[in-house]
């Protein structure tokens, strides 16, 4: 089974939200994907009501949300409106929220406290990338990221290079397979219960199933290409 995780960001408004969880209610559920959406927080209440509210993730939360926090979205907001996923640490996050692995590390703590799994992004940016130096910089990202000492339930960890995020660019498909593969293999030193390695960036019509099909991809997570129904219906 491999998961297929669209994230809406903030392309979409409610109607068209709406309209693709529809799409995505009338596939059936198979044992191939599972499907989980992530529409822009602010449409959870009336989307969680309408369909199976474990179906979608929370594209972002706030630490210390609760209470005198003007404009926050706490993590009880989102348990109350049976919400399942989180994504944590989405590039966006950090590059226009100033989210670092520190923060990120607080916040998987505290979505593992409050029973919603988390969808951790990681990546390298290009000059990373092209000095060769991404096996390194995702290591580094991951020990601040996860605590050895800590026993992990279920985890989703997406590599995502900041490269590859809505430029139509994505590493050869030798090299996906071969950085998830070292992503499990240091995740070997740490204790999940469970942990499932995603592929983003760029994901679309025309890649979506050379990348499902690599040995150590658990599926996939998909921006501006999951706001197509043909991309969509490439699940049914
Ligand atoms: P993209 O975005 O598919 O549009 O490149 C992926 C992401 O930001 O998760």
């Amino acid at each position: 089974m491999k998961y297929i995780i669209f994230n809406w960001k903030s392309y979409l408004n409610l109607k068209e939200s709406e309209n693709l969880s529809n799409i995505i209610s009338k596939i059936k559920k198979s044992k191939n994907y599972k499907i989980i959406s992530a529409p822009n927080n602010f449409f959870h209440l009336s989307l969680s009501k309408k369909f199976k509210a474990n179906t979608f993730a929370a594209q972002n939360f706030d630490l210390d949300g609760r209470g005198a926090s003007t404009g926050s979205l706490d993590i009880s907001h989102l348990i109350e409106n049976n919400i399942k996923y989180t994504l944590i640490g989405h590039s966006e996050m950090r590059s226009n929220h100033g989210e670092n692995d520190k923060i990120i590390h607080k916040k998987l703590e505290l979505s593992i406290e409050n029973k919603l799994i988390p969808i951790v992004c990681i990546g390298e940016s290009l000059k990373v990338y092209k000095s060769k130096k991404t096996k390194n910089f995702l290591n580094n990202q991951i020990k601040t990221i996860f605590k050895k000492s800590h026993m992990y339930e279920d985890i989703i960890l997406a590599y995502e290079p900041l490269w590859s995020i809505g430029t139509g660019l994505t590493p050869d498909l030798s090299e996906i397979n071969e950085i998830c593969k070292f992503l499990s293999n240091i995740l070997k030193k740490y204790s999940f219960k469970k942990i499932n390695i995603l592929y983003g960036g760029s994901v679309n019509l025309s890649n979506v199933s050379d990348i499902l099909n690599l040995q150590f991809v658990d599926g996939v997570l998909v921006g501006s290409a999951s706001t197509n129904s043909s991309f969509i219906n490439y699940f049914k």
